[in-house]
């Protein structure tokens, strides 16, 4: 979604803006836009498309100075065209926003009555509009900015300057917005893949927060008018990490990187010679006392969140329950306060995962989550929070930070089965073992991909794809038909296999491919079943499994085979082949892998 960055500093901003944004462009975008504070003007340029288009626009204009901000735009209100496009600018001020205004229509209502005019269809335009009124009203710069935010309703992060002022504004509520610290210089960006490159020291900046950056200092305070103090945080991560690295796409190289992840998400977390799982840093609540988990999240988070629920019912014995954020608080769960509330996501920045934490405090529930970036709202909201260390995921398409979630849950399931006396240490010590070799395991799977190559090859002009697997296969084919859906726009439909004769058993002819992950575990008899129905009806099986000797494996079209491993740490291994087919399709396709049309990264609005 909406990406800002912002420099002040004693560089030129123009190329550090531009280049910043570039790597901001993986959160999905369709327009663009500079703002270069320069000798006492502000100079703009705008435009619909991508971030090379402005590049080329702006490159006729010099655009030199030693501030500025810039912005990419994902449309919410108002078409993608260079009128709704950021920065906008009215009067002296100019403004960049990520988030939503709920109350743009009575503000614009009122402004318009006193005389301003709109030129564009953005709810963000109302705060240039806000900020000129207070100006006029005799406040100061900063004073106009802060009475401007305390009007606003809904989310934001903005960044605001004003010809003839060096100053530099940045302010945030429910949209995320970090600070970079350099050498005498300072950045602005709405995740730290943008900025990595140029520093690892951050300020995140929570709710409510404004940051004004007046000669080489930075003046914390709140919209309240006081001063406040912010942390400086280190992050670990490097600018090779959010680099392509001699991969074709992004995505490509983070299916790559999985063995690499699940090893460091693992680090750390194992006192093997006393047979346990450890999460010093978490308060549980008394897990004796704990009648039901919630597990909240969206999209493929969700997905990890449905093989969370397979691991946890069937080894704590607690009710689990998964839900999609979006739907979450809109069904008014009976949430106790004996409760504990898992909320998953990657970026940590999800509007309707961040919802789904709000309402489960407001409960009383203990709210732990689950995300790989540091600094996130719900990593730093959460009561508690486990990170997954998969490193930058800038492929549109989540894939590590995916597999990641599987082994969090997985670790977090021993933890607490450990506690409640479910498992003792020796047999956490077994489960331990297992999933230390599950990176070996992603990596010989890695290293035989031509077969994959060729399914893609053979399946790429299909128009619709089946999916179908049982018990904790279940989420894992509905993950392996996002992955095809999102990036290489074939339709794909995920079925639990044993509901496939309740509908969708229609749909098979000769034409029709149908994944199917059957290994031999206690899923494996009934999905044979299940394959037979298909191939009865000329379907072509695509067959992945940890058995070369399974019993369909003659009369498939395509059979891959995996590692064997335990049931619970069967979908890191099975999602693999999925995320690499989607990839190989969607490549010889040609569509745009890593930014596919109409999604965003990062999905912060509701
Ligand atoms: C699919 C995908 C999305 C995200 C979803 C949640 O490949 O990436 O479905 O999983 O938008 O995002 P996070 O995990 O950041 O909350």
């Amino acid at each position: 979604m909406c990406g800002i960055v912002g420099y002040k500093g004693k560089d030129e901003a123009y190329s550090i803006l531009i280049d910043a944004l570039k790597k901001l462009e993986y959160r999905g975008y369709d327009s663009a836009g500079i703002a270069i504070w320069q000798n006492n003007k502000i100079v703009v340029e705008r435009n619909k498309g991508k971030v090379d288009d402005l590049r080329k626009i702006a490159s006729k204009n010099i655009l030199k100075g030693k501030m500025g901000i810039a912005h990419t735009r994902w449309a919410t209100h108002g078409t993608p065209s260079e009128r709704n496009a950021h920065p906008h600018k009215v009067g002296d001020v100019v403004v960049v926003h990520n988030g939503i205004i709920e109350n743009y229509m009575d503000i614009k209502e009122r402004l318009h009555q006193i005389g301003h005019e709109f030129s564009s269809d953005t709810d963000t335009e109302v705060i240039p509009h806000l900020i000129i009124s207070y100006l006029e009203k005799g406040n100061d710069f900063v004073e106009a900015i802060r009475l401007t935010l305390k009007e606003l309703q809904g989310s934001y992060a903005v960044a605001i300057m004003r010809e003839n002022e060096r100053i530099l504004v940045a302010a945030k509520k429910e949209s995320p917005l970090i600070i970079g610290l350099g050498d005498d210089e300072f950045y602005l960006a709405s995740d730290v893949p943008a900025i990595i490159n140029k520093t690892n020291r951050f300020i995140f900046l929570e709710d409510n927060d404004m940051a004004v950056f007046r000669d080489d200092k930075i003046l914390l305070m709140n919209t309240e008018g006081e001063n406040i103090e912010r942390k400086i945080n280190t992050v670990n991560w490097t600018g090779a990490m959010a680099e392509k690295g001699g991969y074709k796409h992004f995505m490509l190289k983070e299916i790559f990187e999985q063995p690499r992840a699940v090893s460091e998400t693992l680090l750390g977390r194992f006192k093997e010679e006393k047979g346990e799982v450890d999460f010093e840093e978490l308060t549980l609540p008394e897990l004796k006392n704990v009648k039901k988990i919630w597990m909240v999240a969206c999209g493929t988070s969700y997905h990890a969140c449905m093989i969370g629920k397979h691991m946890f019912e069937a080894n704590l014995r607690i009710p689990v329950e998964t839900d999609i954020a979006s739907e979450f608080r809109y069904r008014n769960p009976i949430i106790s306060k004996n409760d504990i509330l898992i909320l998953v996501s990657q970026s940590g920045e999800t509007a309707d995962t961040i919802a789904a934490m709000k309402e489960g405090k407001r409960s009383g529930a203990y709210t732990l989550s689950i995300c790989n970036v540091l600094g996130s709202t719900l990593a730093r909201e959460a009561d508690g929070v486990i990170f997954t260390h998969a490193g930058p995921e800038i492929g549109v398409a989540s894939t590590k930070a995916f597999t990641t979630q599987i082994a969090v849950f997985f670790l977090l399931m021993l933890h607490m089965a450990n506690k409640l006396g479910k498992m003792d240490n020796d047999e956490v010590r077994g489960m331990i073992s297992e999933i230390k070799k599950i990176p070996h395991k992603i990596q010989s799977i890695l290293e035989h991909t031509s077969s994959l190559e060729e399914i893609a090859r053979r399946y790429m002009t299909s128009k619709d794809f089946l999916y179908i697997g049982r018990g904790i296969h279940y989420p894992t084919v509905m993950e392996g038909a996002l992955k095809l859906k999102e990036i290489s726009y074939i339709h794909a439909e995920a079925y639990a296999a044993g509901e496939m004769k309740h509908g969708p058993i229609a749909l098979i002819d000769e034409k029709l491919p149908v994944a199917v992950i059957s290994p031999r575990d206690q899923t494996y008899i009934k999905t044979c079943g299940n394959i037979e129905e298909v191939l009865a009806r000329r379907g072509r099986v695509i067959l992945f499994t940890d058995d070369p000797q399974h019993e369909m494996a003659k009369r498939v079209d395509n059979i891959f085979t995996i590692p064997e491993t335990i049931y619970e740490l069967l979908p890191i291994l099975c999602v693999v082949p999925l995320q690499l087919i989607a990839y190989y399709i969607a490549n010889l396709l040609g569509t745009d892998v890593d930014q596919p049309r109409n999604l965003a990264k990062s999905v912060t609005v509701e």
